[in-house]
């Protein structure tokens, strides 16, 4: 059955895998889009991922705006949407307070209002960082009262994006419960290439960690031995997104995308450089003295790193067995994250660094 939906964030990577998934199986997918003459583009990118171009549309808006920044006709025409996918954000380290707020918290927000207004499913995309439970608490989150969070210091503890992907959650939680609505949300760990042609888009996480090995700019390993980067494919995370979205039992519910099968960071490393023939470097860093080293702004910008993006490398681990009954239970199989690790670092040698951006 072909069933309407809406989605945010339809031009970035997920969300073009996620079009591209929606769209093979039928769906007609409205793409909330900053660019709207860019919808031709967006739509190649689709079929060259498997999808179906000619079921793609785009909505002009912006998340930034009162409205979205929508039509009154569009917003007409996404009253027929059945699901509500958002993933849009502003991704960058070093995002003011203000600027990451205007996009990441109150577009959720306005997304969520939407959704719970014309009694639509919201299926959102949040990060495992809202799954680490001590993380939460030592930035001065308690997740069973957020509204006692002090946000401006949690944003100077971690950063606009982090911050604001945090504040984000609870407050679009918030507008879903006052207005009743239905929500799912999923909590993607950072995301890997495709696991078969390893297709990622520049300005990923693990692109730039991919670029810094190749242009020799990551000589230690960050953090110990027991350090890791929790990594899942970008296709097995779009299934997952997609099967939560129609399964009614998902509803008011969280799911943790996760592979727990990642290895630790210094073999991550390991993958990623074998099939480029690059050696891995052997020595470790703490990350407290590279957070230091990172916060001199010539040292940060010679190793192409910033400092927010290293809370993501920690020693945690997850309790991956409710995502493993929901995969079972709906037969998604989940790859080879080595495999996919090797394909990723092919791909992005290939096409991400000296080629500005991959399609
Ligand atoms: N990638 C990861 O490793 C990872 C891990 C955990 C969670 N997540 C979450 O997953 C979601 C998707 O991430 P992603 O990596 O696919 O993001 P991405 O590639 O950076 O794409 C961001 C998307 O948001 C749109 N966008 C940005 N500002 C907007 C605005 N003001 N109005 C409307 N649209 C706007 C962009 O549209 P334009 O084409 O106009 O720029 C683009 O489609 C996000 O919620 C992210 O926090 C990602």
């Amino acid at each position: 059955m072909s069933v309407e939906c809406f989605v945010t964030g339809g031009t970035g990577f997920i969300g073009q895998h996620l079009v591209a998934h929606l769209s093979a199986q039928g769906h007609t997918i409205r793409v909330l889009m900053r660019h709207p003459e860019r919808l031709l583009a967006l739509r190649e990118q689709v079929r060259s991922l498997g999808g179906v171009a000619t079921q793609v549309f785009a909505v002009a808006g912006d998340l930034e705006r009162d409205n979205l920044g929508m039509s009154l006709a569009d917003r007409e025409v996404l009253r027929q949407a059945k699901i509500v996918f958002h993933l849009g954000v502003q991704f960058a380290w070093g995002l003011s307070l203000e600027q990451s707020r205007a996009v990441n918290v109150e577009g959720a927000k306005r997304v969520a209002l939407l959704a719970s207004e014309q009694k639509s499913r919201l299926v959102m995309i949040g990060g495992y960082m809202l799954k680490n439970h001590e993380h939460l608490q030592r930035i001065g989150i308690d997740p069973s009262c957020p509204e006692l969070t002090n946000w401006p210091a949690v944003y100077r503890r971690v950063g606009g994006y982090e911050g604001s992907k945090l504040e984000a959650h609870f407050a679009a939680l918030d507008v879903v419960s006052n207005e009743g609505g239905d929500v799912t949300i999923v909590h993607p760990a950072t995301v890997c290439g495709h696991s078969r042609t390893g297709h990622i888009l520049n300005g990923q996480p693990l692109t730039e960690l991919i670029r810094n090995l190749v242009q020799g700019k990551l000589s230690a390993v960050p953090g110990t031995i027991e350090h890791w980067l929790p990594l899942v494919t970008v296709d097995y995370l779009v299934e997952l997104v997609a099967v939560c979205a129609f399964d009614p039992a998902m509803a008011g519910q969280e799911l943790l995308a996760l592979d727990e099968q990642t290895p630790n960071l210094r073999e991550l490393l390991t993958q990623v450089a074998q099939p480029l023939g690059l050696k891995t470097p052997k020595h470790h860093i703490s990350l407290r003295l590279l957070k230091l080293l990172l916060s001199i702004p010539p040292v940060a910008r010679l190793l192409n790193a910033n400092a927010e993006s290293l809370d993501f490398i920690q020693t945690t681990r997850f309790d991956t067995a409710a995502l493993e009954q929901f995969a079972n239970r709906h037969g998604i199989a989940k790859p080879d994250i080595r495999q996919a690790l090797q394909h990723t670092a092919t791909f992005v040698n290939s096409y991400c660094i000296g080629e500005g951006r991959a399609g």
